[in-house]
Order: C-alpha cells, then sequence, then structure tokens
C-alpha cells in the first residue's frame, strides 16, 4: 500500500490506475479507524480495483475547539488497518495541503439539509464538511466514494453534493455498525469513561424500542415524546433531538412504511461528548 501527502503524487496514481481502466474507490475518513471504518475500506475493496483512504482531520468542520483539540490521532495504527481492510493508497494531505493558507469556508445551503438537527445544532459543521469533501473529491477522481450511514445526515448531504458538483461519481451509503453492546461506533468513543459508555447506551436502546414499538404500531409520536420524557430523567445525558425523518430530505415523517426511508434519529451530549445515532424505522 502506498502513502502520499500531495495532491500531485496523489493524481500521478489515480491517473495511471484510471488508464487502465480500473475503478477507483474512495473512503475520506478522519482517522483513529476503528471496525465501522474498516467496513467501509472493505466494501470499496470489494467493488472498485484501486481504493485510496484519505486521513485528515479537516478543522473547518469542528464547530467546538475543544473536540477539534481533542479528536483522537492514531496515523500509524489506521495505515495498518487501512492496509488489512484492502486499502491501495492512503492520502494524508497537511492542512496547507487542501486549504493553501485560507480555513475560510462558503456557506453553504442545501435547505432543510443542512440547516436542521445537526446543521441547526452544530453552526458551521456542513460547510466545513462539504468544502472539504469537495477538495477530497477534486483531488481523488474516484468513480465511487463510500460514506456510512453513522452520519445519516451527512450522507444526505453529500449525495447533494454530488448530485450538484461531480457528474458520474456514485455516492455508496454503508450500513451503521455498533459495538456488541449496542453502541454506534465512533473515533470519539475512546474518549468516554466507563460510567459515561454505561449513560451512553441509552441512545441505542431507544432507538430499538422505537423501532420495535413503531413495527408493533404504535404511533411514532407518541414513542418520540416517551424517549423525550425518559431523557429528561437519565442523570449525565442531555439529549439535543429525538424524531423521526426521511433519510434523504430530513423531513420530518412519522408515517413508516414499505420501503419509505423512515429513520429515527438522536443526538445527546454525554459527559461532554457529543453523540449521534440512528436506525430505519420503515417495516415491512
Ligand atoms: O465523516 C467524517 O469522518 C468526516 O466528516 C469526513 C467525511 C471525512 C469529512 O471530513
Amino acid at each position: 500500500m502506498k502513502r502520499c501527502d500531495t495532491k500531485a503524487q496523489l493524481g500521478v496514481m489515480v491517473q495511471q490506475t484510471r488508464a487502465v481502466g480500473k475503478k477507483v474507490g474512495f473512503v475520506p475518513t478522519m482517522g483513529a479507524l476503528h471496525p465501522g471504518h474498516a467496513s467501509l475500506i472493505e466494501r470499496a475493496s470489494n467493488e472498485c480495483d484501486f481504493v485510496v483512504v484519505s486521513v485528515f482531520v479537516n478543522p473547518t468542520q469542528f464547530d467546538n475547539a475543544q473536540d477539534f483539540a481533542t479528536y483522537p490521532i492514531a496515523l500509524e495504527r489506521d495505515i495498518d488497518v487501512a492496509q488489512a481492510a484492502g486499502a491501495h493508497a492512503v492520502f494524508t494531505p497537511k492542512v496547507v495541503e487542501l486549504y493553501g493558507g485560507d480555513l475560510a469556508v462558503e456557506p453553504v445551503n442545501y435547505g432543510r439539509l443542512t440547516s436542521t438537527f445537526e446543521g441547526k445544532m452544530r453552526k458551521g459543521h456542513f460547510d466545513g464538511v462539504v468544502a472539504v469533501v469537495r477538495k477530497l473529491f477534486q483531488a481523488v477522481q474516484a468513480d465511487a466514494a463510500y460514506f456510512g450511514e453513522k452520519d445519516l445526515q451527512q450522507l444526505a448531504v453529500i449525495r447533494r453534493l454530488a448530485a450538484d458538483e461531480f457528474e458520474g461519481l456514485e455516492i455508496v451509503g454503508c450500513p451503521l455498525i455498533r459495538e456488541e453492546d449496542g453502541l454506534a461506533m465512533s473515533s470519539r468513543n475512546v474518549r468516554m469513561s466507563d460510567d459515561d459508555r454505561q449513560t451512553a447506551l441509552h441512545l441505542s436502546g431507544w432507538l430499538k424500542s422505537i423501532r420495535a414499538d413503531a413495527s408493533a404500531g404504535i404511533e411514532v409520536g407518541k414513542l418520540l415524546d416517551k424517549v423525550r420524557l425518559e431523557a429528561a430523567a437519565v442523570e449525565g445525558l442531555e439529549l439535543e433531538y429525538v424524531d423521526a425523518v426521511n433519510g434523504h430530505t430530513f423531513e420530518p415523517q412519522q408515517v413508516t412504511g414499505n420501503g419509505n426511508g423512515v429513520f429515527a434519529i438522536i443526538a445527546a451530549d454525554v459527559g461532554g461528548i457529543r453523540l449521534i445515532d440512528n436506525c430505519r424505522l420503515a417495516c415491512s
């Protein structure tokens, strides 16, 4: 596996690959790779001939300086994980390589996709995500890019970016991967104390009950209200939102049914760490 940190080196590598008709897959990450990332790389390597993984902690998408300062970094381990999962190249640019000297990013307005939930709670977050993913897509020139459904709203935003600006680039959404105890995998989980981790399990527990009760025909609005009440009583957990939405448009949608892509989404702060999770509700 090759490692490069400039767009020029990467460009040469990708051009040579494409010149012989090979399909290029891309998995963008911020490092601290866990099995959720590995599953994206594995899927990409099953579907593509050449897989590029980027490791870049993007400063412009953090709305919280402390979160940026403490974001876990494990580059040597990341390289091993990427290689074991089937990557052919790891792209590790420095900030200046992607942004030059200017970290200002354009505001992005994709309507509800960028103004609700994560867009509302984390001001400027999607501006930074779109800015960096646009730069990475331009640098990598992939045929397909792989993103986890853990960041469901980000996935919808990226689909919109690709539809508007990257014709022919396939965006592949991949299932959220959970720890054995049900916690959604996240690079930030390593920063949680044991107690906070127990508290954090409420999120996946609530989603599981919403899904089961919605399949049994209970009105989703009532289930969401029940979770809001329960969450208010949990010490050390501050619920930001819990809702049911269409996973592509992020319109609120409380009627589940065959294939209509309804997801329950939740975000909460546990011990100073912001957690998000979701699960598909539409049932057969
Ligand atoms: O999901 C992430 O890890 C990041 O938001 C991404 C897509 C790599 C952009 O920095």
